[in-house]
């Protein structure tokens, strides 16, 4: 196969097509209209931000059957919660108001054996970094289940150790590359093992799963589906829905990264600096204001039209007047930030004010592996 998604990588994915084309991701904007019978869609969903999914038909049958469905996604606990983290986690909490209930990974065991991180910070990370976040963003800490792949249940477990059996090392290569080690093995079991576990009969029996992620993560829920196939009579198994989103641009252009906080904004960050960062932010604007009155911006180019349109403009009347400025040179880029730089300092200094309070819950609700 000439196209591969390396899930540890760190290339952007431009080619968002070719997901449909080599992979059969089906288009999220043709089940919008049917989302919207039960729902308002989220306006990541509505702007095309998570454009693909697997099976979310599953999810719109258990809405019209009133069935319980489950929602599980992870999180890997290195550097800080950015901009590009809190996609994820606005979408899960939209599905647990819809009624769903929630699950969440903390991918510990795959942060110590693939990306090499030392247990004690990954540990800390999780908790005080990112759930503690999570429930400063409106996560109701009610039907929710956090866990450490490193500290569950022992029917978890079995799952992965069961899985063993039935994957060969030629699929794993093809999907991961040639160079796959026991580290990533494990790491993708155990994977395979959060996708399927919360239908187990210990987790309450058989529901539609659904894991929204991030376009990288789709060799696993391809391996995942496979592996229900094959135990589909043993264990009662059955494929996951999934969605997909797109990424966010670094403000710098390249791809968000911890290890340059000048490209991403951390919901940390102080707010003063994060505006900062907003008017050194890369643009889609011309090289003068002069030609960018002429020729308008390029918002479909521009990370900070991206931080508006991903997180800060909820309204979409409001968001097709930001484009529509931007277009026809209207608004130049001194001002659009300008005006981006005040939302962004009124949502952080409002979600901080409430991370006190959510960090001590944090530590309450997730039991910490004590090594
Ligand atoms: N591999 C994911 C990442 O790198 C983390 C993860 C582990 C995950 N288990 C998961 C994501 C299950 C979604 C579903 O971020
Ligand atoms: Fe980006 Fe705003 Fe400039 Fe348009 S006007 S290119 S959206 S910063």
């Amino acid at each position: 196969m000439e196209f591969r998604i390396d899930p540890w990588g760190s290339e952007i994915i431009r080619e968002y097509d070719k997901l449909f084309k080599f992979f059969g991701i089906k288009p999220f904007k043709d089940i919008l209209k049917d989302l919207s019978k039960f729902a308002e869609p989220h306006m990541l969903m509505r702007r095309g931000i998570v454009f693909g999914h697997r099976d979310f038909e599953e999810v719109l049958k258990a809405l019209e059957n009133q069935e319980r469905f489950a929602i599980l996604t992870g999180l890997m606990p290195s550097g800080r919660m950015h901009l590009g983290h809190k996609m994820v986690i606005d979408q899960v909490i939209y599905y647990q108001k819809l009624g769903a209930e929630i699950f969440i990974t903390i991918a510990d065991a795959e942060a110590y054996a693939v990306r090499k991180l030392g247990r004690s910070e990954l540990i800390r990370t999780a908790i005080d970094e990112y759930v503690a976040n999570y429930l400063a963003l409106g996560l109701d800490a009610k039907n929710l289940h956090i866990y450490f792949q490193t500290n569950y249940s022992r029917e978890y477990y079995r799952l992965i150790q069961l899985f063993s059996r039935k994957v060969s090392m030629a699929e794993l290569k093809a999907l991961y590359g040639e160079d796959v080690d026991p580290g990533k093995i494990i790491s993708v079991l155990t994977q395979a093992a959060d996708i399927l576990h919360p239908q187990l009969r210990h987790f309450g029996g058989f529901k539609v799963v659904l894991v929204p992620v991030g376009a990288d993560q789709d060799p696993h829920l391809r391996l995942s589906r496979d592996i229900a196939d094959r135990f589909s009579s043993e264990l009662g198994l059955r494929r996951p829905a999934s969605t997909y989103h797109r990424f966010m641009t670094g403000l710098d252009g390249g791809k968000m990264s911890s290890s340059r906080p000048e490209s991403y904004i951390a919901l940390t960050d102080d707010p003063e600096e994060a505006g900062k960062k907003i008017m050194r932010s890369l643009t889609g604007g011309q090289a003068t204001a002069e030609e960018q009155r002429k020729l308008g911006g390029r918002p479909e180019k521009c990370p900070v039209y991206e931080v508006n349109a991903y997180h800060l403009i909820s309204d979409d009347k409001e968001l097709e007047n930001l484009y529509w400025d931007c277009r026809t040179g209207k608004m130049l880029c001194g001002e659009c930030k300008a005006k981006t730089k005040e939302r962004l300092m009124k949502f952080l200094t409002n979600h901080q004010s409430k991370l006190r309070i959510t960090g001590e819950l944090a530590r309450k609700i997730v039991e910490a592996p004590d090594f």
